[in-house]
């Protein structure tokens, strides 16, 4: 049987982190896979997330299954953290606990699939590589069209207006939430409105992929466009993500939550959530979800949650700042947000960056500002400009 198979390329991002850890070099800088790092380069577990473990060690008295819709608190709390304190988003979202932001974009993209299998998904490109993938493993065709010029590093919103208004109405238009990845562009809150207005004229459905909340410029501004999104149209699916801001990553921690008409549709969205899930994974892995709920429901550990999360924020803003002063040409990266931004390169020029100088970045020219320390940004600039890409 498996000799009909065609071998497959390793994932590139992920295989950054295996050539990263193969360098000997004392002297090398990880711009790679999106995680955070701290200012000793190290992605630590956070402290809230450590009293959260200590609590659970303690307390928890049994690993006995959850269900299909897994930790249901833990939706819950985050629900007023993502949506905001509005009754009406609340009674009309469900939710469902998944693994990670990916399990979340996969649930959603088989829930389209089950509701309107004749549904096109309309991908601002470049994204994170994974999405096309994802929703094409879910039998849903997907419609690129360029969303940002990278030489200029400007929004082509002419662009992104002719896709969704040539779309057809129960089409689904995918949008970073905040912190998109991987330019860092986000729309300001005037095309978040134009976007809503095109959303509802054409009838076209968003789901919004929100995996970075908190790293842009906080959890409330992080989440402004999405709220206003739901404001405006009647259906959404909303894929979130715990690793970033929790730190969780390998727990993969998740959530979708669906945004529907009326009671009676939001039922059964949550039924075909429920047996979906059960079909892929049957139940989601539970302790993640245990420590964010764990955080949660306690004031104290939220407020270190809350403070260390606005620390890394700062983190990141703070190198992206050192990068923008170290070259007149960097200077877009101050404004942009969250881990990413993209300079315009070929996949070439990134092997070179990586071989002669040390500087690891994705192939696509995407970098993670986390990754750096504000005393990198000489070395940086001086390998951009040795090889030509400023
Ligand atoms: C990234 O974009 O680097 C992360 O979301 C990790 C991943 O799974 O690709």
């Amino acid at each position: 049987m498996f000799e009909e198979l065609n071998s497959r390329p390793a994932d590139s991002l992920l295989a950054l982190i295996k050539a990263f850890q193969a360098d000997e070099r004392s002297r090398k800088i990880d711009l790679g896979v999106g995680v955070y790092r701290d200012a000793m380069g190290r992605t630590p577990v956070m402290r809230a997330v450590k009293a959260a473990e200590q609590f659970l060690l303690e307390t928890q008295d049994s690993k006995k299954y959850l269900g299909p819709e897994g930790d249901l608190q833990f939706v819950r709390l985050l629900q007023p953290i993502i949506f905001g304190q509005s009754p009406a988003s609340e009674q009309r979202l469900v939710g469902i606990q998944t693994p990670g932001g990916s399990g979340a974009l996969r649930l959603g993209a088989e829930l389209i699939q089950t509701a309107k299998p004749s549904a096109k998904v309309l991908l601002g490109t470049p994204s994170w590589p994974n999405h096309a993938p994802i929703f094409g493993s879910a039998r849903l065709a997907v419609r690129e069209y360029p969303f940002v010029d990278l030489t200029s590093q400007q929004v082509k919103f002419e662009s992104m207006s002719e896709a969704l208004s040539s779309a057809n109405p129960g089409d689904v238009v995918l949008l970073h939430g905040c912190c998109h990845n991987p330019t860092g562009i986000d729309f300001t809150m005037e095309e978040w409105r134009r976007i809503a207005e095109l959303l509802v004229a054409h009838r076209l459905v968003p789901f919004i992929d929100l995996a970075y909340q908190g790293l842009g410029d906080g959890l409330e501004q992080d989440a402004a466009p999405t709220r206003m999104i739901l404001e405006a149209v009647d259906e959404a699916l909303i894929a979130y993500s715990c690793d970033k801001n929790f730190g969780l990553y390998r727990e993969r921690v998740g959530a979708l939550y669906v945004m529907a008409r009326n009671s009676n549709e939001l039922g059964k969205a949550q039924s075909n959530m429920a047996a979906l899930a059960r079909v892929n994974w049957s139940m989601p892995p539970d302790h993640g979800a245990a420590i964010v709920r764990t955080i949660l429901e306690n004031a104290e550990m939220s407020a270190m949650w809350r403070a260390e999360l606005d620390e890394m924020c700062e983190r990141v803003n703070g190198n992206r700042a050192s990068l923008a002063d170290a070259a007149p040409d960097l200077a877009f990266i101050r404004r942009q947000r969250g881990l990413f931004s993209n300079l315009a390169m070929s996949k070439d020029i990134a092997a070179v960056l990586r071989a002669r100088h040390g500087i690891y970045m994705a192939d696509s020219g995407r970098m993670n500002l986390a990754g750096m320390q504000p005393a990198d940004a000489g070395a940086i600039v001086a390998a951009l400009r040795a090889e030509g890409c400023l």
